[in-house]
């Protein structure tokens, strides 16, 4: 401990100026510490090897767990029911939780119980110094550090350490096991939505297909296929799935203000145009239309897009532009896709390859 005191005034100097007997602070007495005293381990070699197989076993027991958390996955089925009293639950997501659970605890038990009874426990005091460290000092750190891990037994007690890597190890299977619960791979379903040729727009909520004299310069539908109510009938799941994917948003803008590619000139019908509505960072609805910018926002990263300009990023982390739905109008006069989308909506990864 240091030896230096607080620079305070010398007791008897209690007088202020014009409050009269000042009280003075006396520095605290440093206690010191306590006197060291040895535990069992310490001087029994036999106790030490007692508490070192205690906390092998405890390690060994918590890779057993682990492992056996990864057999109840595959070995459980997913619809058995365990009961307890008035209480009941998954036996599945029960004893993988139990597994996992108690191979954690174990794991923590038997490193509480290495430090308290094998590892060196002499307290040690420091001098308060400057946050600067030399380089000499730096080089006692490391020193310090490497006799801690000598003194902690790690590289001495192989029992312990080769069961402490085994339990951490067995840890990483039911995390590779339980990757399995992201469910199938998408593949290239989202390449494809429903819209097709000749597929009316609807509006989303009225579910009425839409003519271009229902839109007037300025404004925004939330739009869908029309295909989609008579999928929602055959599979709810299926619908929900179309549904996602097939979201647009349909606008209408001043045609001298739209700059558009050559290739594109034909996809809109007198300023109207369509873009899907999922954002290409990670897939949140877009919703927020500025008309006098044609700037629309994505709520959750603040993307905003220029639908005038091709639905290009002008801010914000996505990455493309919002995929664009060609348009057309029908033998009676509503408007209708040309063709599905020509590139997969959603997150830009999804694309990739
Ligand atoms: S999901 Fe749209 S900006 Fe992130």
């Amino acid at each position: 401990m240091s030896e230096d005191k607080p620079n305070l005034p010398a007791v008897g100097a209690e007088h202020g100026p014009e409050h009269g007997p000042m009280q003075v602070a006396e520095p605290i007495p440093d206690p010191g510490i306590e006197p060291h005293e040895l535990r069992i381990t310490d001087v029994d070699p036999k106790a030490a090897d007692r508490v070192e197989r205690q906390v092998a076993g405890m390690f060994s027991l918590a890779g057993l767990l682990a492992l056996g958390s990864c057999v109840a996955y595959f070995a459980i089925p997913r619809d058995s029911v365990v009961t307890f009293g008035p209480l009941s639950g998954n036996a599945n997501n029960l004893t993988i939780g139990l597994c996992l659970g108690l191979s954690l605890f174990l794991i923590g038990a038997g490193a509480i119980q290495w430090a308290k009874k094998l590892m060196v426990d002499t307290e040690i005091a420091e001098d308060r110094h400057p946050a600067y460290t030399e380089p000499a000092k730096k080089a006692e750190i490391i020193d310090a550090f490497q006799e801690g891990v000598a003194e902690s037994g790690f590289t001495r007690r192989k029992l312990i350490r080769r069961s402490l890597i085994g339990a951490t190890a067995m840890l990483g299977l039911p995390a590779i096991v339980l990757l399995r619960d992201l469910g199938p791979s998408p593949g290239r379903s989202l390449y494809n939505t429903i819209w097709a040729k000749g597929i009316r727009v609807v509006n989303d909520v009225t579910l009425r297909p839409i003519k271009p004299s229902d839109l007037i310069v300025g404004q925004l539908v939330n739009a869908a296929p029309a295909n989609l109510n008579p999928i929602q009938e055959e599979s709810p799941v299926e619908y929900q799935n179309a549904k996602a994917k097939a979201a647009v948003i349909m606008v209408r803008i001043a045609p001298e203000k739209i700059r558009t590619t050559e290739e594109r000139k034909n996809w809109g019908i007198d300023g109207i145009l369509c873009y899907s509505k999922i954002c290409t960072h990670v897939g949140c609805p877009i919703s927020l239309y500025e008309q006098t910018t044609h700037h629309v926002l994505c709520p959750c990263h603040q993307s905003t897009f220029d639908l005038a300009d091709g639905a290009k990023v002008i801010f914000g982390p996505a990455a493309r532009p919002l995929p664009q739905l060609p348009l057309a109008v029908d033998a009676e006069g509503y408007i209708v896709a040309q063709s599905g989308f020509t590139e997969p909506v959603g997150p830009s990864f999804w694309e990739r390859g």
